[in-house]
């Protein structure tokens, strides 16, 4: 069932983008548009930009586009629906009749209340005496009670349908419990709980929603930690443990661990600013969920080898966001919980004022690498060092970080200073080489991003474009070419479907409004909409451009059938017999 369009048009009336997407970036009005670093992909320099008037965005970095719907799509991950819901609610709207009873936001929002329970569920049994060995787990790990509360952690007891029999009692079936990652199914067919015996950490999103779960052993058997598989509402590519709560900090950092146990005794120690990944190693999404809500990330995870790794990659990710990041070396412990266990909240803030740059960090694990008491070596030190201080935008952090660097290993500054101009002329020209690759390349950039679209027929997909780009500034063009041009006309079947859907909105009397095709189109397809709609038009008689238009969108058709006696030939010629103005 489509939503009526009536409800459609007034929640997007209600809904300003530009106040929705400040949710997501900081904007800065320049001129006609609002600017900010794009929420879709990594950058320093904003190339997002959102016009109030239209109430559409666009990035000219990614080409993402569309209007108040896409964006929250995009920015939750949301489908449709979900959107729209998210958007009524924040618009004091509610869902059309049908809506609130069935389709896909009624199972998202029951697998969340299903989680729900879940939680509470495992809340209280590790209240009982039933699990009181699980109790003694957490509390032998030194967490307090209210720590236990604030994080909602519980207790699976052993046994294979715990959860499940307490489940159905509140009307929820294993077909739910499956969906929603709390139950398996074995090869015989067989349905049985996935957390069994475990202490369970609740996983909680932005909203507050319980979304998966982490389930740890007591002793040393494995998995050590089980948790949720992604379902419709649990992506561990998209979350982290605790931002939830470390969102509402004030300590103006997050600090970044990679357990679930290192975040829980950062915040029991007033580090309220802690997160983690959950069992991934961190991605894009969760640099750019970071950025959201902060300048600054510390790094704190494990001291080994791994650990190491771990952070170099974690460096790359996070510093495309144009984060300050800052790597945090735990000593005399393997990780920032058995630190804090021994040493204390006091020491642990020793070790983030300690923590340097992640130039200084990636400086030091250079040095390691390298005998610098060899020459040999210490010239390929130098090459990489500089490389590494070259990246840095700021002539005085390039002074530092370079000096520093030469000192290590007995160099003069002067002399690195030297590499890091070269490393620069070097990098600056790669940059350069790859515009001008870009720039040489105008049929490319024409092409969609999206291959599913790609244009057959470039001189025929201008003009349809160009078509789309006029109609969508003056709708009543429309009625000059009523009659004249089909959407069967268009080479381009989705810039057909755009122009049809536009001649709709036409039809029924109303203004262009591009927003309100989110259901129709797929993200691909809004993202080439607004893309083309972006490209200026240069064109000061409008009809006299609709008419060439529409001639090259026919001369090209006609190329297309070749043949006389084909049947989109024929209807062209009865176009021309009524029309006339057309050749
Ligand atoms: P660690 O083994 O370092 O976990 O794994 P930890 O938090 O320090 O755990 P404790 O102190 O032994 O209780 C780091 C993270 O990797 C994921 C979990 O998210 C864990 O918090 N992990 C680890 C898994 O998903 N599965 C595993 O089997 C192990
Ligand atoms: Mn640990």
């Amino acid at each position: 069932m489509a939503l009526p369009e009536a409800f459609l048009e007034e929640l997007v009336a209600r809904s300003d983008l530009v106040d929705v997407a400040s949710g997501y970036v900081s904007l800065q009005r320049k001129g006609g548009r609002y600017w900010g670093c794009c929420p879709f992909h990594n950058e320093k320099t904003p190339s997002f930009s959102v016009s109030q008037e239209r109430q559409q965005y666009y990035c000219f970095g990614c080409h993402k586009g569309g209007g108040v719907i896409n964006f929250v799509m995009e920015a939750e991950n949301l489908p449709f629906r979900d959107a729209v819901q998210l958007l009524a609610d924040k618009a004091g709207m509610s869902m059309p009749e049908e809506e609130r009873n069935g389709g896909g936001y009624n199972r998202r929002q029951r697998l969340l209340a299903l989680n729900r329970e879940a939680a509470h569920y495992f809340h209280e049994q590790l209240m009982t005496p039933q699990c009181s060995h699980m109790m003694a787990y957490l509390t032998g790990r030194g967490l307090s009670r209210r720590t236990i509360t604030n994080f909602g952690l519980g207790a699976a007891p052993a046994g294979w349908d715990n959860l499940i029999r307490a489940m159905a009692a509140k009307d929820y079936d294993k077909a739910e419990l499956l969906e929603a990652g709390l139950a398996v199914k074995s090869e015989k067919g067989r349905i049985y709980d996935r957390f069994r015996d475990r202490v369970m950490f609740p996983i909680i999103d932005l909203r507050g929603d319980v979304i998966g779960f982490g389930g740890r052993v007591l002793d040393d058997s494995t998995p050590k930690y089980l948790n949720s598989p992604d379902t419709p509402v649990f992506n561990k590519r998209k979350n982290l443990f605790a931002l939830n709560l470390a969102k509402k900090s004030r300590q103006g950092r997050i600090i970044l661990t990679e357990g679930y146990m290192d975040t829980i005794s950062l915040h029991q120690a007033g580090f309220d600013c802690a997160v983690a990944s959950l069992g991934t190693s961190l991605t894009e999404d969760h640099a750019q969920l970071i950025s959201r809500y902060t300048k600054e990330v510390v790094i704190s995870y494990d001291g080994d080898q791994a650990g190491v790794n771990a952070a170099q990659r974690a460096i790359g990710i996070l510093e495309k966001t144009g984060l300050t990041v800052r790597v945090l070396q735990v000593k005399g412990a393997k990780d920032p919980d058995e630190f804090l266990n021994k040493y204390g909240p006091r020491a642990f803030e020793r070790l983030i004022e300690q923590s340097g740059n992640h130039i200084d960090y990636q400086l030091r694990q250079l040095q390691g690498r390298y005998d610098l008491a060899k020459d040999e070596e210490k010239v390929q030190y130098l090459q990489e060092a500089a490389a590494l201080v070259a990246a840095l935008d700021s002539p005085v952090e390039r002074e530092i970080y370079g000096t520093r660097a030469a000192e290590a290993a007995k160099f003069s500054p002067a002399a690195m200073a030297q590499e890091v101009e070269r490393a620069r002329t070097q990098r600056n020209r790669r940059a350069r080489k790859q515009e001008q690759r870009a720039a040489l390349n105008p049929v490319s950039e024409l092409q969609p991003k999206d291959r599913r679209l790609r244009y057959q027929n470039l001189r025929s997909a201008r003009a349809e474009e160009g078509v789309l780009r006029l109609m969508e500034r003056d709708a009543g063009l429309f009625r000059q070419a009523e009659g004249h041009l089909e959407p069967e006309d268009f080479s381009s079947e989705f810039l057909g479907k755009v122009y049809r859907l536009y001649r709709e909105q036409w039809r029924q009397g109303k203004e262009i409004n591009s927003t309100l095709l989110a259901e129709e189109l797929s993200g691909e397809e809004m993202d080439q909409l607004m893309t083309l709609l972006q490209r200026p038009v240069t064109i000061s008689n409008g009809p006299k451009a609709l008419e060439d238009y529409i001639n090259i969108i026919h001369t090209e058709q006609l190329k297309r059938a070749g043949g006389q006696s084909d049947e989109t030939l024929l209807a062209y010629r009865d176009k021309k017999a009524n029309g006339g103005a057309y050749l």
